[in-house]
């Protein structure tokens, strides 16, 4: 297992997870360069969607937001901004094998991604469509990861390369039907079946198509597509993890413009996240039990989030320190405010190196409503909660190295975190609900991180489903 908080590294040959000691993190070389994916060194910066102002706009403020939002109503486009929200590609489709009903290390663990049904549970418990709710006037479709308003802007491709210096295969996932669709053939003309061919490493490349949430959100757009392109990454990588694979991950800039290079959607979808995997056979004792049954159990919760105020078991927390110790990124801090958790008195706490240090005991609900505000509201029930958790990223470091491209990074750390956060609740029965309905200047000053250069990306409640959370029905494919 691969983890890491600086420069990626991908691997010199296709196959190199196999030949790497796997529990080496961190590479200092700050090489690039993708085997099979012509020009990689030295690829542009290009232009960014995540320009620095986005910070102040989306993060410490919500003023991108337009009003139209309350109205439901879309937005009026940017200018210059793409409409295309994708269409599926036109090129040959390669039905999924049916997703298994467990999770579990893949028998044959040296074929890897070269195993359909290794292949179909990745796709499909990372992304696929796991729940369709059927409340009148709801968001019927509800996938392995949270998305605001079930928009769902990433897309997930299987980005293959070739031997020697051929160009990559590209499937891309469709969860509607559980189909990988051809994007491009490493030779034209041909039919790869994407679990054809040796059991090599292969790559997981998440992009996001800003425009389908833009439609809703306008300028807001980029810092939801951001949120769950890193959510998205936490989902692939902890299944990944519970086949057995062996994943290297990276948040490099030019590897991930190298991997998209000619043939994603100019202007229409944006690069944001990639994972090798490979074949191995890895015992990860970190992985969550049942993870397959927490998957198909996440949600977020009511339209408002107003749980039943009920404990949360003290095992809850346990897990969630081992898990979040294995998160693909280590460079956060997880700050929770316990309300209602067995055994634990109420209280602000902080989780590192998966471990819970009570930093200040007392009643929560104070600060947690002042900083869980939309517009001068309380944004959710916090009263009700189990607790509540605030993600907080090294923000001003990582602009100072990474400049426009932090805000990529930073919300790839957090939001992995927060998938991870959002199943462990599911495991023990809870919701988890991502609310951006939060101050962050507030949210920084009630936590201590004043002049720490941090900031907080992600708030999160975690409670029972409440009465009103809809009626979902499972997706069997
Ligand atoms: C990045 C992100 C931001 C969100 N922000 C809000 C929010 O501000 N307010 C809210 O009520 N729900 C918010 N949500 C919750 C989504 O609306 C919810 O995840 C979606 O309805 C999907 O439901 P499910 O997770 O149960 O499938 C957010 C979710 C994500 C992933």
């Amino acid at each position: 297992m691969t983890r890491e908080t600086g420069t990626a590294r991908v691997a010199d040959a296709t196959d190199a997870i196999d030949a790497t000691d796997a529990t080496d993190t961190t590479d200092t070389t700050g090489r690039t360069g993708v085997p099979g994916v012509p020009g990689v060194p030295g690829v542009p910066g290009g232009g960014t969607p995540f320009p620095l102002d986005l910070w102040s706009e989306a993060v410490y403020s919500r003023r991108s937001i337009p009003a139209t939002l309350a109205t439901g109503d879309y937005a009026p486009e940017e200018p210059g901004a793409h409409s295309g929200s994708g269409t599926p590609p036109a090129g040959p489709r390669f039905p999924l094998d049916p997703p298994p009903l467990r999770l579990e290390p893949a028998a044959h663990a040296s074929r890897g991604l070269a195993d359909p049904s290794v292949l179909a549970a990745l796709f499909h418990y990372s992304f696929g469509l796991m729940q369709h709710d059927l409340t009148p006037g709801g968001w019927p479709l509800h996938r392995a990861v949270a998305s605001a308003r079930c928009l769902y802007p990433s897309e997930l491709y299987l980005v293959s390369p070739g031997a020697d210096n051929q160009r990559a295969d590209v499937h891309r996932f469709d969860p509607l039907r559980h189909q990988l669709a051809l994007v491009r053939a490493a030779v034209d003309g041909c039919r790869p079946d994407p679990s054809a061919g040796p059991g090599t490493s292969r790559f997981l490349v998440i992009t996001s198509r800003h425009a389908r949430t833009a439609r809703l959100y306008g300028g807001y757009a980029p810092r939801l597509c951001a949120q769950e392109a890193g959510m998205l990454l936490g989902a692939v990588h902890l299944v990944a993890a519970a086949l057995g694979l062996r994943t290297r991950t990276g948040l490099d800039r030019a590897t991930l413009l190298a991997l998209t290079d000619g043939w994603l959607e100019s202007g229409a979808e944006h690069p944001m996240a990639y994972l090798e995997v490979g074949p191995g056979a890895e015992h990860h004792d970190w992985v969550p039990a049942d993870l397959a049954g927490a998957l198909r159990a996440r949600q977020s919760g009511a339209a408002l989030f107003d749980p039943q105020p009920v404990a949360a078991p003290r095992a809850m927390l346990d897990e969630l320190g081992t898990v979040l110790a294995h998160a693909p990124f280590a460079d956060l801090s997880c700050h929770l405010y316990l309300s209602r958790v067995t055994g634990l008195p109420a209280g602000r706490y902080l989780l590192a190196g998966g471990r819970l240090r009570l930093v200040r005991a007392g009643d929560v609900v104070p600060e947690v409503e002042r900083i869980g505000q939309t517009e001068g509201r309380v944004s959710m029930n916090f009263r009700a909660v189990s607790f509540t958790a605030y993600l907080s990223v090294p923000r001003d470091a990582a602009v100072a190295e990474h400049g426009a491209d932090a805000f990529r990074r930073l919300h790839l750390v957090a939001g992995a975190a927060a998938h991870l956060l959002s199943v462990v609740a599911a495991r023990h029965g809870h919701s988890a609900r991502v609310h951006n309905g939060y101050e962050a200047a507030t949210a920084e000053r009630l936590l201590g991180l004043t002049g720490s250069g941090e900031t907080v990306l992600f708030q999160i409640a975690v409670g029972t489903s409440g009465p009103d959370a809809g009626f979902r029905l499972p997706v069997v494919f």
